[in-house]
């Protein structure tokens, strides 16, 4: 195994982000996995790359208020970090410049050298600077985005939210009462703290891996049930989870029925098929048959035999992410306005294939984790306005800036015929 320093990781990170444009998730996790560190060391190397990645825009108006001539993209990753060092973590100058330069190579080092040291002088003119700049550069954001989620929510709204994203995501999990009742749960992991109006989750500091292991628990957001308390679903009915890997909502919908009823858990990636089956079986949820299925290509699928179709439908739909963005740091940086449309269309789709198994009376949840209405109610509208036997029966949404939780939207539809 490797032995790189904690900036060493994190400025390669950086790198292969920037040019492999990966998942920013897997680089860092692969990079670790490759290298022996500290728990400390690796803890200063998930946040300097994730602090530079959430806070880009306004690290790179300090890098050009500090030199007006252009800066090659590997000098400029190196100045992001010795910048997040000195301005937000406030890391000692004599470490925060020595260490970052020698990440340098020698022909770099003058220049990086006297920016850092630069910066350090000019800190009471560089923070000040940055207070006075618009929303999307104080808090790093694409700006097409601020502007949607000004006209949406509101400038308020909208400056919490920016502000919600820069923070380190708190660490929820769901105590899992297929394996473990909630007062066992909490004498045996004593560290972990109810979460107020969700008696089943509990906020912890840190991850609690032997909770994990046991299937005592698993790591999810309280928005996610929104989905579920809709569906509602009932012991002895059929129930089609349509796009469900990893499988947080299908342990949550096995554990709502008692393990007694049949899932049908599909997705169309094989990797994350795998991960649902691990997962589905550490939780204990024994009803759920998983299989592999594309809804947009109508490939082989149990469901050619499914006689009577399903009861209740979950849609738990592929989206752009942007009510999780504290916890997807990258995912701003990928986001285009064409998007949202696009995303639209995938989701219709998935919609339109997956109904054909939905028994008259039956009921299907459209759900994201998505703030953006295209991907929301426009969906839904278009479904209604497309298909007379549906009916709008509820709509629920968890707004970060009111709820404190994830970003996410639900609709329950009704079929008639
Ligand atoms: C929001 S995630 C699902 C999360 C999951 N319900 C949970 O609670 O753990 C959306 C999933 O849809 C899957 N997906 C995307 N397009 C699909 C398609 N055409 N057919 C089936 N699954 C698809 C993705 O692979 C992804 O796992």
């Amino acid at each position: 195994m490797a032995q790189l320093s904690a900036r060493q990781i994190a400025l390669t990170a950086l790198r292969l982000w920037r040019e492999e444009k990966r998942f920013a998730d897997s680089i860092i996790s692969e990079l670790l996995a490759e290298t022996v560190l500290k728990p400390s060391d690796r803890a200063f190397a998930l946040e300097l790359f994730y602090g530079v990645l959430r806070n880009l825009t306004l690290l790179d108006f300090w890098i050009r208020r500090l030199r007006a001539s252009r800066v090659e993209s590997d000098l400029r990753d190196i100045l992001r970090l010795g910048l997040y060092q000195l301005l937000f973590l406030e890391t000692a100058e004599h470490a925060a410049v020595h260490e970052t330069v020698s990440l340098a190579s020698k022909k770099q080092r003058t220049i990086i050298n006297a920016m850092l040291r630069a910066a350090t002088r000019r800190r009471s003119e560089l923070l000040p600077h940055a207070e006075a700049q618009p929303l999307f550069v104080r808090t790093s954001h694409p700006q097409f985005l601020v502007e949607r989620w000004q006209q949406h929510f509101g400038a308020e709204h909208a400056q919490e939210l920016c502000e919600l994203n820069n923070l380190p995501a708190p660490v929820y999990a769901r105590i899992n009462l297929l394996r473990i009742d909630r007062t066992e749960f909490l004498r045996t992991y004593p560290e972990s703290r109810l979460v107020p109006d969700n008696p089943n989750f509990v906020k912890v500091n840190s991850l609690p891996s032997d909770a994990l292991e046991r299937g005592h628990c698993y790591v999810q957001d309280p928005s996610t049930t929104i989905a579920c308390q809709l569906l509602d679903p009932k012991p002895g009915e059929r129930i089609l989870d349509a796009c469900a890997a990893p499988g947080g909502k299908t342990a949550l919908i096995a554990e709502q029925v008692k393990n007694r009823a049949f899932i049908a858990a599909c997705d169309r990636e094989q990797r994350r098929v795998r991960a649902m089956r691990a997962n589905l079986q550490r939780l204990g949820a024994q009803i759920a048959l998983v299989e592999q299925c594309d809804w947009t290509r109508q490939s082989r699928s149990i469901f050619q035999s499914a006689n009577g179709g399903f009861d209740r439908v979950l849609v738990d739909a592929p989206c752009s992410n942007t009510g999780v963005m504290r916890r997807r740091v990258d995912v701003r940086w990928r986001l285009t306005p064409a998007d949202f449309g696009r995303m639209q269309e995938r989701q219709i789709a998935i919609i339109r294939a997956v109904l054909r198994w939905l028994k008259p009376g039956g009921v299907v949840v459209y759900s994201t984790c998505s703030l953006e209405p295209e991907e929301n109610e426009e969906v839904v509208r278009r479904i209604v306005a497309e298909t007379p036997a549906l009916r709008l029966e509820a709509q629920k949404h968890s707004l970060p800036f009111r709820d404190g939780f994830d970003g996410a939207f639900a609709a329950k539809l009704v079929r008639s015929t």
